[in-house]
Parts: structure tokens; sequence; C-alpha cells
């Protein structure tokens, strides 16, 4: 048996990682999704999954999708890279000396990708653990939709992580689909309550997201405010637009404290950050857009365990949750 896991308050999580562990054991696979916004506990759960799974025995491949990452399939290409023997099983017959993520359609990517993990896991099962697959480029999320429909009869276990605000609606919809007919166990961490955050202990400082508060929208400034076709033809408006965000954290914190919130919300804090977004829209004669970045105050619990005792501190993050709307201002 495996110790307890040191994650405070995910009874129900856990037992829905391990239910997909140990259908490895009867030859079957799961697709597990793990969903929430930023510092909600999803890498931490993934990170479980793996444990758990590697002291079972089966084979783990772990890669997270990098933001702006352009090559196809990047995620994949990252967690074959990793694990050893490197992309044994991974040549497709017809895909010559070439690497075949250049050169293979997807139909035979999913067949080598799972022939490979055949060969590697010698049928104790493997675990394919991709983190943020809210930043897939489009083919690592095709592929992912394509080797969900393959994970029941086999035992394979799909698990990822992503914030839904920020990932494509496409793959949002196809993940939704799969959940309905229950080819995807969807796992969606809420903040932890009061008791889990005091049952914390001994593991430095963590910080986590206790309550989610309000939200709301500024309107980007960066672009002339409203963007007016003044023209009497339809504007096709089609480009990448540059607009700032902000992190602010209402409280100063000890350099052990904001490093472990830092953590959380996956940011520096107190910071202002140029993103961009691709506007494609049509503005009808007279019509005016703006761009409106949404806004979430969340309060963030930081426990630290010192020989003094347990002290939990809670403070305000207000960060944006990654969804931009355009619209008529
Ligand atoms: N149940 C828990 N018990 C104790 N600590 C936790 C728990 N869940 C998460 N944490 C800690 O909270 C912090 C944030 O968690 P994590 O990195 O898993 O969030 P996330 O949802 O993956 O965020 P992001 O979307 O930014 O990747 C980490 O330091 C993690 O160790
Ligand atoms: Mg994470």
């Amino acid at each position: 048996m495996s110790e307890a896991p040191a994650l405070a308050g995910r009874r129900e999580e856990i037992a829905a990682l391990t239910r997909a562990v140990e259908s490895l054991y009867a030859g079957r696979g799961t697709v597990l999704e793990v969903a929430g916004d930023p510092g909600i506990g999803k890498t931490a759960l993934l990170n479980l999954l793996a444990r758990l799974a590697a002291e079972r025995g089966a084979t783990v491949l772990r890669a997270r999708a990098r933001s702006g990452e352009a090559k196809p399939y990047q995620v994949f290409r990252d967690a074959w890279k990793r694990a050893a023997p490197p992309t044994a099983g991974l040549r497709p017959p017809a895909a010559g000396a070439g690497p075949p993520w250049d050169t293979a359609s997807d139909h035979e990517l999913v067949r080598a990708l799972l022939d490979g993990c055949a060969r590697r896991d010698g049928g104790r099962g493997s675990v394919l653990v991709l983190d943020d697959l809210h930043h897939a480029d489009p083919a690592s999320a095709r592929l992912v939709e394509a080797l969900a429909e393959e994970c029941a009869a086999r035992p394979l276990v799909l698990a990822f992580a992503l914030r839904p605000r920020q990932t494509p609606p496409a793959l949002l919809a196809a993940l939704d689909a799969a959940s309905h007919t229950g080819h995807l166990l969807r796992v969606e961490p809420a903040p932890l309550d009061a008791t889990a955050i005091a049952s914390l202990a001994d593991c430095g400082s963590t910080a986590i997201v206790a309550s989610e508060g309000k939200k709301w929208e500024e309107q980007a400034d960066d672009l002339p405010k409203c963007q007016r076709n003044s023209g009497d033809t339809v504007l096709q408006v089609n480009r990448t637009i540059t607009y700032t965000v902000s992190v602010k954290v209402n409280a100063s914190l000890t350099a052990d404290l904001s490093a472990a919130l830092k953590a959380a919300v996956g940011t520096e804090l107190n910071t202002t950050m140029t993103k961009s977004y691709g506007l494609t829209t049509s503005l009808n004669p007279g019509q005016s857009i703006g761009l409106y970045i949404e806004y979430q105050t969340n309060v963030h619990a930081i426990t630290t365990t010192s020989s003094a005792g347990q002290t939990t501190q809670l403070v305000n993050v207000t960060a944006p949750t990654g969804v931009v709307t355009a619209r008529s201002c």
C-alpha cells in the first residue's frame, strides 16, 4: 500500500485517481480530466496520480504544454523525449527514417503511441500525464481527442489538467462530449474548506485558493478604447492585439510566503504583464468594439508550519482569469 498522500481535503478526487490507476489491472484505461482555475490544485493531483501509478508498476510519461509553443504535437513530443528508451515503438511503419511527428497522420500517431506504450510497459499499463493542456497546440489537442477514444479498451490512463477558461472552445466541446458519453471522467477540485486548510501540516509554506471571489471585466486600454468602423462598408478586423494585465496582492509578504503564493498563482506577484489576443471579427459601418479582460479576486490561504506551530495567512489576489472578450462598446 502507498503512504497517505499529503493533499488536504481531496478525498473524492484521490478516490477517482486511485480508481483510474486500478483500472489498469483489469486491462482497461481511463481518460481523466482535472479542470479548474489557477492554483486550485490540478498539478498537485496529477503529481499524486503519477506517484500512485509508478508505485503500482505502471509506466508514467509526463509533460506540460507551454504557452506560445508552435510545434505541432509539442506536449506529446516532450512526453516521449523524456521517456526511456527514447522513441521506442514510436515510428509508424510508413513514416520512414524521419521523426514521425512531422510526417505521420493523427491516426498513425495514435497507433504508434499505443504500440509504443504497450511495448514499453510490458502489459502493466501506461499513464500519460499532460499538464496545462489549455496551452496545447491544435495538433496536440486533436491527438488528445483521438487518443481518448482508445483508452477504454486497453490499459492506458490519459490524464490531463487544464484551466477551462483558457482552453480553446473546440477542445472544451470535444471533452464535454466525451464526458457526456461516459468516456471521460472529469475531476473539478473546489477550493479547500476550512478544515482542509487547517489540516495542512509540515510542508513549509503552501498557498491554495481558499475561496473564489468576485469577477469583473476591465476594458483593455492599450487599444484605442473603442475601435469604430467609421466607413460605410463592413470592416474585417484580423490582427493580434497586445494588452497589459496585472496581478495584485493586498499584503506584504515574507520571501517564503510570497514564493508559496507565486507558485500557486503561477506568475510574479504585483506585476504587470503583456499578453496578446488574436482578434478576428467584422465590424458593420458605425459599429465599435473594445477588448474586455476578465479579472477575479480570490482569497488564497498560505499555511506555514514551523517549530512554533502552524499559521495560516489569508491574502487577496487579483489576477486575470485568462478570459478575454471582444464586443460592442
Ligand atoms: N490539496 C492540497 N493540499 C495541500 N497543498 C495543495 C493542495 N492542492 C494544491 N496544493 C498546493 O497549492 C499550490 C497550487 O497548486 P497547483 O500548482 O497544483 O495548482 P494548479 O491548479 O496546477 O495551478 P495552475 O493552473 O497555475 O497550474 C501548490 O503549491 C500545491 O502544492
Ligand atoms: Mg498546474
